[in-house]
């Protein structure tokens, strides 16, 4: 009995969701077509909503019932009547990350190059054509900042990581809640001293490491809860957090609960679904990668999305650990990063931050047969979806070469002025300002 009306209430609960979302789509249609519309002003709309009720629950979606909205629509028989709800244990179902699809599948992932994180998607008679339950308890999530520092712990009911990483200060359970106090494997003291720090080996001016607005977006490989990142953000730094549902539990998950920029992915054996040249500073904090296997494919990814000039701060016990072991590694590396034209820009306490090129200069200048080689001209380093990394360095084009800059300018001017890129595509300055106007 106790159970049936835990379901009622659940169904209720998911019919409110739904009517409420519908609710959103009707309100940004109305919003949309009337500010577009010749002669309204955006305010006709906003008047309504002075009465202080939610502009999203409140007012007529919530009095709409769900079958008068399908009734309605029945005369398209090709809309279903209503939606069933996935059982429970789909609350947390991504289908193209199910480790049990590759399982039922009898996929063989290559385990070695993580393929079995990479995107393996259901076939079309597979797919669950159900509504994802959330877990139970969930309540709304704790608004930004505030929950840079703390999410319901009922809308992520995982405490393994908590006390896995607990002499990290990655995160604690504290009551209904699970607190992040900011720390990481590499920024026990937090990731704000951290961040400073790295601007500080860099000598940027002021010890901001967004330089004058000319770091701007940073690729976090192997991100943990991405406190990395969610301390980037009032530095003006945009951060993509990536990390793969891996033996822990999912990371992403809390970054995300968090309120952090972040995705799900791993270096593995297909491109980051990012065109080339697309961060100013890439970031490994222990991020367990293995980075010299298979040629360099995995730094020769990270040269592909750099910028010219872009940097890689590193840090990890091979860049500091005096053991054979580590010493080995760190020779092999410093000795690949070498052929591929990067530099130590510093190296300091557990970190070291290499840059790579700002023109062809170096690649130029290697002698015949250094490997890894170029990419052919053949090669389209933007191509990223479903792409298979290549073990090449992609040369810049003979105008960023000339030019040794990508030719950005800096954050925010970057933002409304157009970027030289899209000229080699064929789109000219006047277009994109056009096109700024209109968007
Ligand atoms: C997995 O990948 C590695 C590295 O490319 C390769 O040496 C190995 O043969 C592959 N294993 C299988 C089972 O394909
Ligand atoms: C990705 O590419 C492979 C071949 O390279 C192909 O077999 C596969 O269907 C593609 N997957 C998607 C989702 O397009």
């Amino acid at each position: 009995m106790k159970q049936k009306n835990e379901q009622i209430h659940t169904t209720k609960l998911l019919t409110y969701l739904l009517i409420g979302l519908i609710g959103v789509l009707g309100l940004l249609c109305l919003y949309y077509g009337s500010s577009f519309a010749p002669g309204s002003r955006r305010s006709d709309n906003t008047g309504s909503r002075l009465d202080g009720s939610d502009p999203v629950f409140g007012g007529f979606s919530r009095n709409r019932d769900l079958d008068d909205l399908l009734d309605e629509q029945g005369h398209y028989p090709e809309v279903p009547k209503s939606i069933p709800i996935c059982d429970i244990k789909y609350s947390e179902l991504i289908p193209c990350l199910d480790r049990n699809l590759i399982y039922q599948l009898k996929l063989k992932p290559n385990l070695t190059v993580m393929e079995h994180y990479e995107r393996h998607c259901p076939p079309p008679e597979r797919r669950y054509n159900c509504l994802i339950p959330p877990p139970r308890g969930y309540k709304i999530p704790i608004r930004w900042p505030a929950s840079r520092d703390e999410v319901w712990k009922a809308n992520i009911p995982h405490t393994h990581l908590a006390e896995e990483k607990s002499d990290q200060h990655w995160m604690v359970v504290d009551g209904e809640k699970i607190k992040f106090p900011g720390g990481g494997t590499h920024f026990h003291d937090g990731a704000d001293k951290y961040i400073t720090g790295l601007a500080q080996m860099l000598k940027f001016p002021g010890d901001k490491l967004h330089n004058g607005g000319s770091i701007r977006n940073v690729l976090d490989v192997g991100c943990g809860v991405a406190s990395f990142g969610a301390y980037l953000l009032p530095l003006d730094i945009i951060a993509m957090s990536l990390a793969p549902n891996d033996v822990h539990e999912n990371q992403i998950q809390f970054a995300l609960e968090r309120g952090i920029p972040s995705t799900l992915g791993v270096l593995g054996t297909k491109r980051l679904p990012y065109p080339s040249r697309s961060f100013e500073l890439a970031h490994c904090s222990r991020c367990r990668i293995d980075w010299l296997q298979r040629d360099g494919i995995l730094l020769l990814e990270l040269d592909r999305l750099l910028r010219p000039g872009g940097y890689f701060a590193y840090s990890s016990p091979e860049a500091y650990e005096q053991d054979p072991e580590n010493r080995k590694i760190w020779n092999a590396m410093y000795n690949l990063l070498k052929r591929m034209c990067w530099k130590v820009a510093v190296k300091r306490g557990q970190t070291v931050i290499w840059a790579k090129p700002l023109s062809n200069s170096c690649y130029l200048k290697r002698d015949p047969g250094t490997r890894p080689p170029l990419c052919s001209s053949g090669d389209d380093p933007d191509a990223s979806w479903n792409v298979s990394m290549k073990a090449c360095i992609t040369p810049y084009s003979a105008k960023m070469h000339k030019e040794r800059w990508s030719g950005l300018l800096p954050w925010p001017q970057r933002l409304t002025t157009a970027p030289p890129r899209l000229e080699e595509i064929g789109v000219s300055p006047e277009e994109f300002h056009e096109d700024t106007v209109s968007f």
